[in-house]
């Protein structure tokens, strides 16, 4: 990894740690054990893997340099973010009944489904916090501008995450479904980190816009990625299941490819839930009717758009260097 990178990073976790803090008291210890656990500071199998990859802080603060700002001023946004997205993976994999993330047991699993709850709800008003630190370094108007865009982001990815569990049992569904599902799922965060560094950075309306159009289609061929290490990713790098989305009847787009094609996959799904000792056979049918290809240059596509939004940004100086490769590093990416 680049010198930047690595200190934007670092600064992303010592902001990441003071913020969770705020939870941090002796009458509760348990309740901060279960962030800094699930932040990967904590417990067993803790480190750089148990993490995540914090690509969302390091596109605000990238973003934000990229438009001439200083970074370190978007730090409070970065962590925001974070806090965020590590919110609705709390609540997620309940929801999708995951035990496993970033290669360790999930907190429903470790302390029950109502605690884990409550900690994602924590880390949802830390973020709003520290959006609020923000007041401090830039007018009221961009601060309050950017908090009020990233409550429209956060309902946007409710309403995803509600399309997502709802389809688990449709048999209707087209590929158009797909693409409102995942803007919300997971493009309306990404897009609104590298708006809100551009945001924050100074950038005039217009760049603003064609940050979070980067963002957008970033934030899509990047849930078309984890769809596909969904089903053919390697465990030990993904830190997830690879037969938990076709167990729990996700709609991914592999699967949406797969069941417009109406061939053998199509007619074994229609019988009913998969049983475990049938997610091998079913991957391999996927892959072998085209889904998995169809699936690889939909990323594609969307990583091209995402990089035509970025030209259009014009981003600036390393930060800038860095976003090009950061867009196309994450389409090429096996965790
Ligand atoms: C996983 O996101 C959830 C999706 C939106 C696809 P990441 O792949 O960014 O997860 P971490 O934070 O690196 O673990
Ligand atoms: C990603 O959901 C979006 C959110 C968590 C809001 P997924 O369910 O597709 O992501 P993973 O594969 O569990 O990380
Ligand atoms: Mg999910
Ligand atoms: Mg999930």
């Amino acid at each position: 990894m680049n010198n930047l990178n690595e200190t934007l990073l670092t600064a992303i976790e010592v902001e990441l740690r003071r913020q969770i803090a705020r939870l941090d008291d002796s009458h509760t210890a348990l309740y901060h054990e279960m962030l800094t656990y699930h932040m990967g500071w904590t417990g067993e199998g803790a480190g750089p893997k148990a993490t995540g990859k914090r690509i969302r802080p390091l596109l605000v603060l990238l973003a934000s340099a990229a438009t001439k700002g200083e970074w370190q001023n978007a730090l409070p946004a970065a962590a925001a973010v974070e806090l965020i997205h590590n919110f609705s993976l709390l609540h997620d994999d309940i929801q999708d009944n995951s035990e496993t993330r970033r290669g360790r047991p999930t907190v429903w699993v470790k302390w029950g489904a109502a605690q884990a709850i409550n900690a994602g709800d924590g880390l949802l008003i830390i973020a709003n916090l520290a959006m609020a630190d923000l007041e401090d370094r830039f007018s009221a108007e961009i601060a309050m501008g950017g908090s009020r865009s990233l409550q429209e982001t956060c309902l946007n990815l409710t309403r995803g995450q509600h399309l997502d569990i709802s389809y688990e049992t449709r048999t209707d569904l087209e590929v158009g479904d797909y693409w409102s599902m995942i803007s919300g799922k997971t493009a309306a965060l990404i897009s609104a980190c590298t708006h809100l560094g551009a945001l924050l950075g100074g950038a005039d309306e217009g760049t603003q816009s064609a940050y979070r159009d980067f963002g957008h289609y970033l934030g899509l061929a990047f849930q078309v990625q984890d769809d596909i290490l969904g089903i053919w990713g390697d465990e030990a790098l993904t830190g997830k299941s690879a037969a938990s989305d076709l167990l729990e009847g996700k709609k991914s787009l592999p699967v949406l490819y797969g069941l417009g094609k109406n061939g053998e996959f199509a007619r074994k799904w229609r019988q009913g839930p998969l049983t475990p000792d049938e997610i091998p056979g079913m991957s391999k049918l996927l892959e072998v009717e085209g889904a998995r290809l169809q699936a690889q240059q939909s990323a594609d596509q969307m990583t091209d758009l995402s990089l035509k939004a970025l030209r259009m940004a014009d981003p600036q100086g390393e930060a800038g260097d860095q976003l090009f490769e950061l867009a196309n590093w994450l389409l090429k990416r096996e965790a």
